[in-house]
């Protein structure tokens, strides 16, 4: 590690650098993600002069494009997609460096041509030879992908050079086909190498949760299960299976869609115990004991600690929707669950008796995630009818669309009695600070050109993530008939099952 970063670690917090130039390989150029989000990400970096000196973007895809017409169809979407909006000076600057390499996934020969393209337009300009990958295709081509980069001698790069791979979600959909695929990467790329996507960690409030506990004294003493009653992670989205979604999503679920990733993610950030720096490896060590810890169900304890469930029909924002079975691409008879509520727990010294309920679902009233904490009530010996523990005070981590914090607390209600009322103390990201929150690909773009794995999930951790959920998929295959599906309209907030694993300890879900 350089000095100046080792500097920077221990005092705290990491100085931020301008990447060395280099190649940036879009495999999926055409595809939705490149044109939502990536590109959109990049525009944004440069125009907040972020990028390397030099940056050659250059995307790879079958269909038949010039580097004009692939730059015309990127500026049409970046003009909808950009979060500041969209200048065509800008734009026109930004995208000198773009080029379009035609090519197929499967075809070793593409991958040659891709080599020989690179090589021309590196020299064009004499600089460096630093590639940095990004696979933003579908999973199945993630091995061909990678067995043609390395027989192309693409994994291998030029001295005083790098070559680097980030892959997109899903990586597997269980431990053995992750084992596996993580085989396949680090055949041909390093683990230092390797960014595996985890988009929820490039969030900014996802980022601050390290912040929130590490640099303010006010909460790190109570984060533990002797004043935590429980806490509670949802994801709710309100969308179904739109856009041909549902093929990819029937064979998924939301447990392996966005608990096995997000949702673990977040607890880990949640649960961790101090890193002893800010390097990569010492907050990712942390993350993976938490993941390691968490208790293991066997079938019995799943039927007990999991709820799942499909929608049925209902409607959102007045507007009637059909039922999860219903969906394009889906299976009428699909055991799969459009909504997971878990209760678990993570077995070790901090946590030891804290359920932690995670709950995702689909078509649910709207689009947010958030993290609560509820500590739990103080002797009830002066004040009579406190609301009950997990009740009364609770901070709130509010991921997004709504980025903040919030703490709700007891206060007298002004008068001449004593009443007791819960007051709430707001922390919104929009008006604290004047810039808003860049979007998660620009953060975690640019650390994969500096070589920062900090946000990027590493093998350990993604493959005991799907330890502990596996357990639970296995549990769900093994005994349909004894862990039903349960149902909720749509535009609801999910399945009674759901609230009564809660009330079974004397919690409720949070009204979001
Ligand atoms: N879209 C999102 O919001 C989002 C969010 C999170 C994660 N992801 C992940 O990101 C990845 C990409 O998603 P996406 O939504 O962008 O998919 P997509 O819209 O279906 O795009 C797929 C891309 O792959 C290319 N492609 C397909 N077969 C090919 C072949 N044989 N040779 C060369 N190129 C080929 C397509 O281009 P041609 O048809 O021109 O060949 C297209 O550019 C997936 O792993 C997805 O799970 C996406």
């Amino acid at each position: 590690m350089p000095e100046s970063s080792v500097t920077s670690l221990r005092r705290g917090f990491k100085t931020r650098q301008i990447p060395e130039s280099c190649s940036l390989i879009i495999f999926g150029a055409t595809g939705d993600l490149t044109h939502r989000k990536l590109i959109p990400a990049l525009y944004n970096l440069s125009l907040n002069n972020e990028l390397p000196e030099i940056l050659r973007i250059i995307g790879f895809a079958r269909r038949d494009k010039t580097d004009q017409s692939w730059q015309e169809e990127l500026e049409k979407s970046n003009s909808k997609n950009s979060r500041s909006g969209h200048d065509s000076k800008a734009w026109n600057k930004f995208a000198t460096s773009f080029s379009y390499h035609r090519g197929d996934l499967n075809d070793p020969e593409s991958y040659k041509t891709l080599s020989e393209h690179l090589d021309k337009i590196e020299s064009e300009k004499d600089v460096n030879h630093n590639r940095l990958f990004y696979l933003s295709t579908a999973p199945q081509f993630f091995p061909v992908v990678l067995e043609n980069l390395k027989a192309a001698g693409l994994n291998n790069a030029n001295t005083n050079a790098w070559s680097r791979i980030i892959i997109e979600k899903p990586f597997g959909s269980d431990l053995k086909s992750a084992q596996d695929l993580n085989q396949a990467v680090n055949e041909t790329f390093s683990e230092t190498d390797t960014y595996r996507i985890d988009h929820y960690l490039g969030k900014e409030t996802a980022q601050n949760i390290m912040v929130l506990r590490f640099a303010n004294s006010i909460f790190e003493p109570l984060w533990r299960s002797r004043f935590i009653d429980h806490v509670q992670i949802t994801c709710a989205e309100h969308l179904g299976m739109e856009g041909g979604r549902g093929g990819y999503y029937d064979k998924a679920g939301a447990t392996r869609d966005m608990v096995q990733n997000h949702l673990l993610q977040l607890l880990s950030l949640i649960a961790m115990e101090p890193p002893t720096d800010l390097s990569a490896d010492s907050v990712r060590d942390e993350k993976v004991k938490v993941l390691r810890t968490i208790r293991k169900m066997n079938a019995k304890q799943v039927t007990e600690n999991v709820v799942r469930a499909q929608y049925e029909d209902g409607s959102i924002d007045g507007e009637p929707v059909k039922a999860y079975r219903k969906e394009d691409r889906v299976d009428p008879e699909s055991m799969t669950e459009s909504y997971v509520a878990m209760r678990l727990y993570i077995d070790n010294w901090r946590w030891e008796g804290t359920p932690f309920y995670i709950r995702m679902g689909k078509r649910l009233p709207k689009k947010t995630t958030e993290i609560s904490l509820h500590l739990k009530s103080p002797p009830n010996v002066l004040f009579q009818k406190l609301p009950s523990a997990g009740e009364s005070n609770i901070l709130t981590i509010r991921i997004q669309p709504d980025e903040g914090m919030s703490v709700l607390m007891l206060s007298k209600k002004p008068g001449t009695s004593l009443k007791i009322e819960p007051v709430k103390m707001n922390f919104h990201y929009w008006s604290s600070f004047e810039k808003g929150s860049p979007e998660a690909y620009e953060r975690l773009l640019i650390d994969a050109m500096i070589g920062d794995a900090t946000l990027f999930a590493r093998r350990d951790e993604v493959e005991n993530a799907w330890v502990f959920i596996d357990s639970i998929e296995e549990a769900w295959h093994e005994s349909q008939e004894k862990t039903p599906m349960a149902e909720y309209p749509a535009g609801s907030w999910g399945p009674k099952e759901a609230d009564h694993l809660l009330a079974e300890m004397d919690h409720e879900w949070r009204t979001l």
